[in-house]
């Protein structure tokens, strides 16, 4: 298993180019299945999961095509071309499911494009049992017969196809809101979905399902009406930026006393972060083409954070922020309200010199001036990258182990760290 070495104490300046978002490009892979014709995608990141869901999707006899890839741009140009014809088969089997649970996204287009689906269930990971009760109910609501076998999940439509219907989500749930938004796109009649999660993916899908021809309106509120239609056409649709990225660099050069231009992606996707960073005495401004962050040794103040749905402060940069707490003056309460596990950087801080006391989903953390590098281990994808974040901020070596976590969702992060003077790289085991 590869490992990454950093030697920290640089202050971290340069421009990163920010990759397509890899929680958004996901469920547009997975609404190739609701046309027969291509669906073809740009600004796909090059990262584990996208090639995960591609292998899922071509054993369902979707045909995927990899094309425009720049070795000047990057993935710039990259365009993924899907094409589900014919789909071959309906089963979604465990052993692909397990390693990347937004499989689950599969459910909802099989069940309303052939009528049939069987699903592993995708089982809980590393932050949460992450269960996906909403999903399964909601699409009964549509009319689906769904029962629960060996581990898998066993859905059939109506002989006529699914109905809409009105659903209620009882809470927020970003993977339950994109399966119904696709299922409902083919259902018969008119579908309003209301406590829909409002994260800047679903408004992409959207806007990507009605480029395929889906009527939709209410995107980026928390009630979306859908007006069934026969069949969805191909279209080309350009992945949004990846916010989490540009969140968790713009953290680099904060926790670095740096000064980072992160590039194509756009300040309004991490206004909350952008927020609780000035707050904390970051300057951060928006420029043309995304977001720059110049920190002059300024005073760094511990504030408090709650994790929320979108657009509250995303879950997804919990750890990232709680490692940048960790050096700055005073005191942080940060608190995890979307998943029952997420602190398991915690222990591996703590290992470098961390103060942190977890209470139940909030912890606390006293800023201390100095971090000291130390063997740390990676767990889940955000928590890795936050101990990577921790080993530029401190002194001596740190070695993060198991960072196949981190390339499910981080494209060439060693590079575009080490362009911006990190003292970064990746040894292969
Ligand atoms: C998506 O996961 C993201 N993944 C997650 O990013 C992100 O943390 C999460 O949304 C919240 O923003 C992708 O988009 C691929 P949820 P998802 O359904 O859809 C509970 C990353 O690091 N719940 O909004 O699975 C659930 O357990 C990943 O990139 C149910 O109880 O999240 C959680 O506590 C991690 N029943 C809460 O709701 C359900 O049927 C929110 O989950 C569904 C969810």
């Amino acid at each position: 298993m590869d490992k990454i070495r950093i030697r920290g104490g640089q202050s971290l300046s340069g421009t990163i180019p920010i990759a397509g978002a890899k929680n958004a490009a996901l469920p547009l892979m997975a609404a190739c299945l609701l046309s027969d014709e291509e669906l073809a995608l740009s600004n796909i990141p090059h990262v584990a999961d996208i090639a995960s869901l591609a292998a899922l999707l071509a054993q369902h006899g979707v045909r995927v095509s990899l094309n425009g890839d720049d070795p000047n741009q990057g993935c710039q140009g990259r365009v993924m071309g899907l094409r589900a014809e014919t789909i071959t088969n309906t089963e979604a089997p465990y052993e692909l499911v397990r390693k990347m649970r937004a499989s689950i996204l599969v459910l909802g287009p099989l069940l309303a494009r052939v009528g049939k689906a069987r699903v592993s269930l995708p089982g809980g990971c590393a932050i949460g049992t992450r269960p996906v009760d909403l999903h399964l109910k909601a699409l009964e609501q549509l009319g689906a017969t769904i029962e629960i076998d060996e581990g898998y999940i066993n859905a059939f439509a109506p002989e006529d196809g699914l109905k809409g219907a009105h659903i209620t989500f009882p809470f927020v749930s970003v993977g339950a809101t994109e399966n119904l938004l696709m299922a409902a796109c083919l259902a018969q009649g008119e579908t309003v979905l209301s406590n829909v999660a409002r994260e800047p993916e679903i408004t992409d899908l959207a806007e990507c399902l009605i480029a395929m021809g889906a009527q939709i309106s209410g995107l980026g509120t928390d009630r979306l009406t859908i007006q069934g239609c026969e069949k969805l056409h191909g279209a080309h649709h350009k992945v949004l930026p990846d916010r989490i990225e540009t969140g968790t660099y713009m953290i680099a050069a904060a926790i670095t006393d740096g000064h980072i231009e992160l590039t194509n992606t756009r300040y309004d996707l991490v206004e909350a972060l952008c927020d609780k960073l000035i707050e904390a005495g970051v300057p951060v401004s928006e420029t043309e083409t995304g977001v720059l962050v110049e920190r002059h040794h300024g005073k760094l103040t511990g504030i408090d954070v709650m994790t929320e749905p979108y657009p509250g402060f995303p879950t997804d940069l919990q750890a990232q922020f709680m490692t940048l707490m960790t050096k700055a003056q005073g005191a942080a309460m940060i608190t995890e309200s979307i998943f029952e596990n997420r602190f398991m950087h915690v222990p591996e801080l703590a290992r470098m010199g961390a103060r942190i006391n977890v209470h139940g989903s909030s912890a606390m953390v006293r800023g201390t001036k100095t971090l000291k590098g130390a063997p740390v281990m990676a767990t889940d994808l955000r928590a890795s990258v936050s101990l990577i974040l921790a080993g530029l901020a401190s002194s001596g070596e740190t070695i993060v182990n198991r960072v196949y976590h981190l390339d499910r969702g981080y494209e060439r992060l060693e590079e575009k760290l080490a362009a911006c003077g990190a003292e970064i790289e990746r040894l292969k085991e």
